[in-house]
């Protein structure tokens, strides 16, 4: 397997083009597995985790991740977030999502000094994050809407311990759109 990191203003063409095309194998144009998350402004992650099987090769799995500045009851607390996350479904369960999970929390946790993660996720896809030891967070999570702030109530919440315990209650802000 060929993992990279890529800086999303370090994409070619090329990794444009074969990220989309795993879009739409995840996602199919005709909304058989689109997610409810159309409604909501999301905020795009800045680094991509890729798995290909081959050097060369098309990208199989892909997470998304960022890190932001944000509130956990009221104190300053440095996130680390994972969005974007997918594997082809002709590769699924061989282990790649998890390839490009470890890999993503590595750089949430050694580069970007991430202190706990943060992902949000659909019932279905919980029971994965579950295996690779994220948490249910139980507490209210805050995010900016282009209208307001608004609690995000639309999927699960997960979280991390990556510097430091990770809290599973309290109210955390993003302080931004959600990822
Ligand atoms: C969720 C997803 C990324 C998993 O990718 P994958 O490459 O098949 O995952 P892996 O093969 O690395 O699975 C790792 C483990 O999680 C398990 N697993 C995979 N998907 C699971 C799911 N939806 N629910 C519960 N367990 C799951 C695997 O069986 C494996 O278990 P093991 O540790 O006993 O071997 C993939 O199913 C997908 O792209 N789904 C559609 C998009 C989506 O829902 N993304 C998440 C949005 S938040």
């Amino acid at each position: 397997m060929y993992v990279s990191v890529i800086a999303n203003c370090d994409r070619t063409d090329r990794d444009r083009e074969q990220l989309q095309r795993l879009t739409e194998a995840v996602y199919p144009a005709d909304g058989s597995t689109a997610g409810a998350g159309g409604a909501l402004s999301w905020s795009n992650t800045e680094l991509s985790v890729v798995v290909r099987e081959v050097a060369d090769g098309e990208i199989a799995a892909h997470v998304g991740v960022l890190v932001r500045d944000c509130l956990h009851n009221g104190h300053p607390v440095r996130i680390g977030g994972i969005g974007g996350v997918k594997t082809d479904p002709d590769l699924r369960t061989r282990g790649l999502g998890r390839l490009a999970m470890t890999r993503g929390v590595e750089v949430l946790r050694d580069d970007l000094t991430a202190e706990f993660g943060l992902l949000v996720c659909p019932e279905s896809a919980s029971g994965f994050y579950d295996r690779l030891g994220w948490q249910d967070f139980r507490g209210e999570l805050w995010v900016d809407q282009p209208n307001g702030r608004t609690r995000f109530t639309m999927n699960q919440v997960k979280v991390l311990s990556l510097r430091r315990e990770v809290p599973v209650t309290g109210i955390i802000d993003l302080l931004g759109f959600p990822w």
